[in-house]
């Protein structure tokens, strides 16, 4: 587990899974932070993250004041193999605890875990108007390195992606 000021890091066990579908459903539900419609459970979530643990990725959660505050993963940028080396992230923290430190700490632990691997590149997709993301991402290093117009479609409007990316290794 990694200690911060802020919150602890650890990686996500089961009984996460009913918080986390939660936290992620409003992400769903209320937002463009995620660029789907359809709902998860904890059944399926559970089936998500053992796929991810199979191919070797983090699903990390943060705690604070006790209790289950956010989490983050990371995993393949794009499905083809040329692209093993270069990940792709997500950070949800609870909205009520948002700006408290909680993302940053968990996107460290993102960081290290895939500089431990060995991984060469972290991209984020951030909708257009996520500053809260952007400059999040910009705090840890992360550049914008594209912008693609109206590439998403939610609530009925066109969405903007930007990239940023985080060079791993030198
Ligand atoms: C984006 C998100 C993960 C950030 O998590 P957080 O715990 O609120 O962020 P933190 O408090 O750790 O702040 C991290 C950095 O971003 C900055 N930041 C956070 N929110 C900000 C905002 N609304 N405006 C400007 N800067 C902001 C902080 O100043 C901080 O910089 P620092 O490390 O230099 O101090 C959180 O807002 C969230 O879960 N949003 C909904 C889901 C989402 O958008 N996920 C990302 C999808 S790409």
């Amino acid at each position: 587990m990694t200690q911060s000021a802020l919150a602890s890091i650890r990686d996500a066990v089961p009984d996460d899974l009913p918080a986390l579908s939660a936290l992620y459903n409003h992400a769903v539900r209320e937002t463009t932070a995620i660029w789907n419609e359809t709902l998860s459970d904890p059944g399926e979530r559970g089936r998500w993250m053992d796929e991810r643990r199979a191919a070797g990725f983090p699903v990390l959660v943060a705690e604070a004041d006790g209790g289950f505050a956010g989490y983050g993963t990371y995993g393949p940028f794009r499905p083809h193999e040329g692209y093993r080396e270069t990940v792709e992230n997500s950070v949800y923290v609870m909205p009520e605890l948002q700006g408290r430190g909680i993302g940053g700490a968990l996107l460290d632990a993102l960081i290290g875990h895939a500089q431990g691997r060995g991984l060469h590149v972290m991209v984020a997709g951030i909708e257009a108007g996520n500053t809260a993301s952007i400059a999040l991402h910009a705090a840890r290093g992360f550049t914008e390195t594209a912008r693609m117009p109206e590439v998403g479609l939610k609530f009925g409007r066109r969405l903007d992606l930007v990239l940023m990316q985080k060079m791993l290794s030198a």
